[in-house]
């Protein structure tokens, strides 16, 4: 089995084939010469909005590398985009947004409706990739958690450590609250939208996560996660990624997923003894191991692949997004030798 039906068993935790499936890491254009000659031309909004555009930049990885799945070329920043927000890149690296959050009118200002149409761009481009993809490759969609776009939206870019972000959910919990449940409500029915477009999975990033002091982590990241995943088609699988170690994945857990992806730092053999299968656990190579050499991803993705040994629910994966200084070479490494396993 391999491809499409391989992801699927794994979801199920029905992957009796020896190996996990394989599929491209998130931001994972960056280090492609194909990817960084079309941002010559064409800006990343630009790419991300343009059907055509997006669906070429999702297929690049997989014309080079005999991959499982297929994450849709796209950001999470397009959910503050659609509600009002919009975002760009700063040429020393990180976000910048057009505007950012600091008062309550500038909250009831943004708005959740009409994502389906303002994000019509993003449904076109995951129908291409279907029929690009047929039954040969997986295709995943995805979208930012409510706290992590939170912490974006009040910055109005990144910033080191997102101060405000907290500093204002401890002292105005009421308008922070609304934020989230106007953010949460825009999510809904985006990821109802990319559930139609025939994605196979839906992975939600809560790459903040390990910003959020943990006595607060329910009520301020993983509560509205959990009302994303109720609220989701319910044959969907869902995969949380959060910067989390083993321990703080028992919380994580409590927002009933049908998928984990592990942070690096974090032990995957470790978080399964604690979540037996059909759990699903994705991850969880360090991505600077993509910089160093083959061999060392060769010894470093068996390291892996050992201590996942015939689990029927391991999705092979980063434990991050991979870098812009990734060797192609290195890839290359990492797909044969996953393809090559046999347990
Ligand atoms: O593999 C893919 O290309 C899938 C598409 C994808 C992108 N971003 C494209 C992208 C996905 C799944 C994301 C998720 C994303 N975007 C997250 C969550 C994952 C994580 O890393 O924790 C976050 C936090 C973002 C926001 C974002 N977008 C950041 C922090 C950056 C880096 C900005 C910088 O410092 O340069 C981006 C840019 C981005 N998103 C790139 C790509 C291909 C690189 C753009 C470029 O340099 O051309």
């Amino acid at each position: 089995m391999i491809g499409r039906p391989l992801f699927q068993a794994t979801l199920k935790g029905e992957n009796h084939s020896g190996r996990p499936p394989l599929w491209v890491m998130r931001q994972a254009g960056r280090y492609l010469p194909e990817y960084r000659a079309l941002k010559e031309k064409y800006s990343f909004v630009e790419m991300v909005k343009t059907p055509e555009l997006a669906t070429e930049v999702t297929l690049q990885p997989l014309k080079r590398f005999d991959l499982d799945a297929a994450i849709v070329f796209s950001d999470i920043l397009v959910i503050p985009e659609a509600m009002g927000q919009g975002y760009d890149f700063r040429p020393a690296g990180g976000i910048e947004m057009t505007s950012k959050l600091d008062d309550d009118a500038s909250i009831e200002r943004l708005t959740s409706s009409d994502i389906e149409e303002k994000l019509s761009y993003v449904s076109e481009t995951l129908k291409n990739l279907r029929q690009e993809l047929g039954e040969t490759q997986a295709l995943l969609g995805f979208c930012g958690s409510p706290w992590t776009l939170a912490c974006y939206m009040i910055e109005g870019g990144s910033a080191d450590g997102f101060p405000k972000a907290l500093a204002w959910a401890e002292k105005h919990p009421k308008s922070f609250d609304r934020l989230l449940e106007k953010i949460t409500q825009a999510l809904i029915d985006y990821l109802t939208m990319q559930a139609r477009c025939g994605v196979d999975a839906l992975q939600i990033f809560d790459s903040w996560h390990n910003l959020c002091p943990p006595e607060r982590i329910w009520d301020l990241s993983l509560k509205w996660i959990a009302r994303l995943i109720e609220q989701v088609p319910q044959n969907l699988p869902l995969i949380i990624y959060a910067n989390a170690p083993v321990a703080g994945l028992k919380e994580i857990v409590l927002t009933k997923p049908q998928a984990l992806g592990i942070h690096h730092r974090a032990n995957i053999a470790q978080a399964r003894n604690l979540f037996p299968a059909p759990l699903v656990l994705q991850g969880n190579l360090n991505p600077e191991v993509m910089e160093t050499d083959p061999k060392t991803v060769i010894s470093e993705t068996v390291k892996i692949l050992d201590s996942m040994k015939n689990d029927p629910a391991h999705i092979m994966n980063l434990g991050h997004g991979i870098r812009p200084g990734a060797k192609i070479e290195c890839m290359q490494a990492l797909v044969s030798t996953v393809k090559a396993y046999s347990g």
